[in-house]
């Protein structure tokens, strides 16, 4: 299994924060929001990813995460000249996948909660075709909208839906079989010009390989789309972690703790860090 993220964009609805750098690299809380779906992908056990970008973010990205061996994991990039959609990231992406299985997750994507490792694994395990995460909402509108029958197959997936049929939003988590390229070639753009992946999602659903698992209530879906909620992703994240004295998304620990990283290695990465940071990590050695 191979983990894909995409990171592009161009990120103007959180002007002017991301004028000068993507969203996907702005702070929330302690480190950059990019550690957060890239965790998600390590937990799962996945140490071969790649992350789409646009060319002037690459620099950036490559000075924060290198090349994944601070975390005894392969990180390639892929360049995004000019966002056309989230299912574009397929097409960027073919060679990279060479038809192995692949957990896509949105760059801005933040998910909390003890069983969420746990779940992605099952879907991993099970998966025939692709799986959906949902999480419920109060505002179902702004994302793909899932309806569910009662035995929890999906009837209708809609991307923004003015009368949305449930509260249940499509998370930026998603599992594709080793088909998805083909399906990907097959897309046309929406009215809005983009290669939509809920309609992507939609192809599955037509040939009844589509499922989707509920995040339930202990599990977090995080929103940082808005200046407000970027704001209160950071403060979710600093409340935990000063309470709990446990790190979120510590990519350093998680990949202590995988086994994709020795203890003499987190020691060395430690002493990078003059800080707070660097502490918390010589504490986990
Ligand atoms: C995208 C997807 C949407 C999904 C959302 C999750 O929307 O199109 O289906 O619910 O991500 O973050 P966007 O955030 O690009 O508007």
């Amino acid at each position: 299994m191979k983990g894909l993220i995409l990171a592009g964009g161009t990120g103007s609805r959180l002007f002017p924060l991301t004028q000068a750098i993507t969203k996907q690299l702005l702070p929330v809380f302690d480190k950059p929001m990019i550690y957060y779906p890239l965790s998600v992908l390590m937990l799962s056990g996945i140490d071969d990813i790649m992350i789409i970008v646009s060319p002037e973010d690459e620099p950036n990205f490559k000075r924060v995460l290198g090349n994944g061996e601070h975390f005894g994991i392969s990180i390639s990039y892929c360049i995004q000249k000019k966002p056309t959609g989230i299912a574009e990231a397929f097409l960027l992406a073919e060679s990279f996948l060479a038809g192995s299985p692949v957990t896509f997750i949105l760059g801005d994507n933040i998910f909390y909660g003890h069983g969420v490792p746990q779940l992605i694994d099952d879907a991993q395990r099970n998966n025939t075709g692709a799986t959906l995460f949902g999480h419920y909402v109060n505002d179902p509108e702004r994302y793909g909208v899932a309806e569910l029958a009662k035995d929890g197959k999906i009837l209708s997936l809609v991307e923004k839906p003015t009368h949305p049929k449930s509260n249940i939003a499509v998370t930026g988590l998603y599992i594709y079989d080793e088909h998805v390229c083909e399906h990907a070639k097959r897309l046309v753009p929406s009215d809005r010009g983009e290669l939509e992946i809920t309609d992507l999602n939609n192809r599955y659903l037509e040939s009844g390989q589509l499922s989707l698992s509920i995040l339930g209530r202990g599990t977090a879906w995080l929103d940082t789309g808005t200046h407000e909620s970027l704001f209160e992703a950071s403060t979710f994240i600093q409340v935990l972690e000063q309470r709990q004295g446990l790190k979120v998304a510590c990519l350093e620990e998680i990949a202590f703790r995988q086994g994709f990283i020795t203890r003499d290695k987190l020691k060395a990465r430690a002493s990078f860090f003059n800080n707070a940071y660097g502490e918390y990590l010589t504490k986990i050695a």
